[in-house]
This record gives C-alpha cells, structure tokens and sequence, in this order.
C-alpha cells in the first residue's frame, strides 16, 4: 500500500470542505430546531430555540431552576420555551395536565441515567405499575412509626456530635449503586432474610405478606436500596439545614420555642403522632420547603405522541413538558413578597388557603409522587424540634438561598456543609 501526500492546496480544499459540511450540518440543525415550536408562539430566549446547549453551562453550574425561574419571571404569562423542544410551564393547571393521573406523559429516558434502574428511573408504566406494587407496603404510615425509635436514634447520635463540636460534613457517597448492594448483602449476613428488625431493608426483603405481594429478587432489591440513599439523603439533609437556619420573626421564634417546650420535646421519647401538628412547627416547616426546594428543577415528562394539551394550549407529541416549582412557589399572588421566609403566612391562615395548598409542588405529583414524603417530614420536623428546644440558635452570618444552595436535580448545601449554625 503506498501513501501519496497531500499538497498544501489539497490540505485547505480538504479543510474548506470539512468547514462547510459541518457548518451546513449545523445550520440545518438549528433551523429545524427554530421551527419546531414555533408555531406555538411561546416566548423564550433566541438561542433556547435554537440550541438546547445553551442550557449546558446553567445547569453544570448549579444553577438549573433559578435560570428557568429567571426566564419566567422575564417573559410573564404561564410558559416559557427553555430549548428547542422543551417547554417551562408554571401553573396548578399544568401540574394536573402533565403529572395528573390520565395525563400519558411519561418521564424521559434521561431519568435511566440516574444509576441502575429502580422504582424512580423506571419509564415504562406498567413496570413502574408492577414495581410500586410490590415496594409500597414500606411507605405506609405503619411501617413509618416502626421506624420511629431507629430515626429518634439517629438524631441523639447528630446532637451528640454538634455537642462534641465535631464539624459535620455531608459527604456524597461515591458510589452508591455498590454501597446499596453492600449495605444489602450485609444485613442478609448479619440479621438473615427473615429479620423482625423494623427497616425498610427488612420490609422489601419480607416481601408484603398481608397482601401476599412476593419480595424482588436481591438484584433488584439493591437497586431500590442505592436509589432510596439518592432521594432521601441530600434532600432531607438539605431540608434540615434549611429549617435550622430559617431565621423567623422574632415573634415567631419565641412562640416555636414555647410550643415546642410546652410540648416538653427535649429528649426522643415524644411521639411525633402529636409533634406533627403542632401549628407553628407546621409553619416554619411549610414555609422552608416553599422556598428551600430538595428538588428545585422541573420535574421533566415527555408528551404522548398524538399530542397532548397543557394549561389550555396543544403541545405536540415528543415534547418535553415540565412545571417549574421554584416559579409556583413564588406566585406573587399567592404567596405576596414571595422571596421572604415568612411562617407567619401559614399561621394566620390555619395552615393555608385551599391556593396556597394548591401552589405547594415539593413532592411532586401523580403516581409519581415522592414515597418518602412522610418520612422526610418526621425526620426535618423531630429534629428541628430537638434542636429548638434544646438550644437557643444564633446565626453567625445573613445568608440567602443562593448563598446556600446548589440547584442541580437535587439541591444540595454549598460546600457540602452548613457551617454558620
Ligand atoms: C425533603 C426530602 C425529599 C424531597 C424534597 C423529595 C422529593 C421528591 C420528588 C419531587 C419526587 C418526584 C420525582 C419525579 O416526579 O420525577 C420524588 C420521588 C421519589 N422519592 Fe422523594 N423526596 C424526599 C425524600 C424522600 C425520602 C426520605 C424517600 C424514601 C425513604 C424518598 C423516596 C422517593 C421515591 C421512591 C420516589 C420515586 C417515586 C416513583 O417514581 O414512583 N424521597 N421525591
């Protein structure tokens, strides 16, 4: 085989031409990408009908739901076009369009990125049927209050710790798919598959047997088991922090104070079946999820390929559709001065008014609404309710959410830490 070399004006007919092809290729893109939506007439930024790229830089640098939350509030109205085919939505009515029940919207592929596939990653609905079938006995309240004591006991061990002035750091687990299957493995090891030990390993190893629901096979069981690490960890954590450092009016802080000790919650032996009522604690919790998300980006569903209406306009099918709830939670209507912190809001209205209800997105909705939510909620509510009752909190510098918080899909604390307590 011999080889001929090219002459230099070989070399730049060559290059020339690799310039136009790609350029060519590129502009054939963007331009179909410009019409894609276009005859919706939504507004949004050029370069997001071009390009989905754009959106890149945003989203790595932690900065997803602000960057669509700024969009909104830019070009008003109720939706906003974020790429070429995807489209920002902010408003109770597109929350039950997209996420309702018979919407047929289905989340995206993009969610099986997130490690092996569990229950959350799971796209196909009548898998994800089947599975939420045979994982739902251990999100029950029951099984909840079982859990209790374990729970209890894990805030004795973090109140310890700040009394040994140990700096806590919250670290991400490297690699969670094997920590789950290790952590499974190990409890089979040591408590065998039959263990009356009240966790939720148990409970999915145990199957249902109430309902005669068989267990998952072990392969699946520690892929559920990495997956709930990755929903629960970060985001209660972040929701901890958030209600520890919720710097309220004083008035409202002398009365959590008072309810909470009134209520003589000091030591773990109260049960959170009364600590969960108690108004203001309900308050300040409420209060710190509107405006401190765990999941701050729109959670994102693809339509069905007929097509699908959303919030009163005709979306075609393969669109990607979401609500961003960063922008329903700051709905000046509803929530009036909505960047401030302001329990008091949820006092004075017993709780909220049916709206204000309406407009709270943290959970999620539909049949894939967060499972964990109950426990999230025993788990940030007994221990701010540890914390304000056994110390009086300073705050040693004025931060706001931005200062605080990462938003990629979950929010994380900045730095890993919250130092400032
Ligand atoms: C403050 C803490 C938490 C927040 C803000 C939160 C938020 C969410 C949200 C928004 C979703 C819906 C995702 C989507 O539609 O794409 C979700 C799903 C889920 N969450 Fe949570 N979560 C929290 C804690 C927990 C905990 C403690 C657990 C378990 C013990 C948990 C288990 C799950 C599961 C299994 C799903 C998937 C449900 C499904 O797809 O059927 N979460 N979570």
């Amino acid at each position: 085989m011999g080889f001929t070399m090219m002459t230099d004006n070989q070399f730049l007919l060559y290059l020339v031409g690799a310039i136009s092809i790609t350029l060519g290729y590129c502009a054939r893109r963007v331009t179909t990408n410009y019409f894609a939506l276009r005859s919706l007439k939504v507004p949004g930024p050029l370069i997001a009908k071009l390009t989905s790229k754009w959106f890149f830089v945003h989203d790595t640098a932690g900065n997803n739901a602000n960057c669509v939350h700024e969009l909104h509030k830019k070009y008003g109205g109720n939706i906003v076009q974020v790429a070429p085919r995807e489209l920002s939505f902010s408003s109770t009515a597109a929350i039950r369009d997209i996420y309702g029940l018979s919407a047929g919207c289905l989340k995206p592929k993009i969610y099986s990125a997130v490690g092996r596939e569990a229950m959350f990653q799971m796209v196909d609905p009548e898998k994800h049927r089947e599975r939420q079938r045979r994982m739902i006995h251990i999100f029950g309240f029951n099984v909840l209050l079982q859990l209790e004591p374990m729970i209890q006991e894990q805030i004795s061990r973090m109140i310890d710790l700040v009394e040994r002035s140990v700096r806590v750091v919250d670290n991400t687990i490297a690699d969670i798919e094997e920590y789950g299957e290790a952590r499974m493995k190990e409890s089979i090891e040591k408590f065998g598959r039959h263990a009356q030990r009240p966790n939720l390993m148990t409970k999915m190893l145990a199957g249902d047997p109430e309902k005669g629901t068989e267990p998952l096979s072990d392969e699946d069981i520690s892929s559920e088991v990495s997956n709930l690490i990755f929903a629960a960890t970060d985001t209660t954590a972040l929701e901890m922090a958030c209600v520890v450092r919720t710097r309220p009016p004083p008035g409202v802080a002398r009365s959590t104070r008072r309810e909470i000790q009134a209520f003589g919650v000091k030591e773990a032996k109260f049960p959170y079946l009364k600590l969960q009522n108690l108004p203001i604690l309900n308050a300040i919790t409420k209060e710190t999820l509107r405006v401190h998300l765990g999941v701050p980006p729109g959670l994102s569903r693809t339509t069905p390929k007929q097509g699908h209406m959303i919030d009163g306009i005709f979306v075609p099918g393969g669109t990607t559709v979401h609500v961003q709830p960063l922008t329903i939670h700051r709905n000046p209507k509803v929530f009036p001065d909505p960047e401030a912190l302001k329990p008091q809001r949820w006092i004075e209205t017993n709780g909220g008014t049916p709206e204000m209800r309406e407009h709270m997105f943290v959970w999620g909705f539909g049949n894939r609404v967060c499972r964990g939510q109950n426990m999230a909620m025993m788990e940030i509510k007994t221990m701010a309710a540890r914390i304000v009752g056994r110390y009086t909190l300073r705050l040693t510098s004025e931060k706001t959410r931005d200062d605080m918080v990462l938003d990629y899909f979950i929010g994380f604390a900045k730095g890993h830490s919250c130092p400032d307590i």
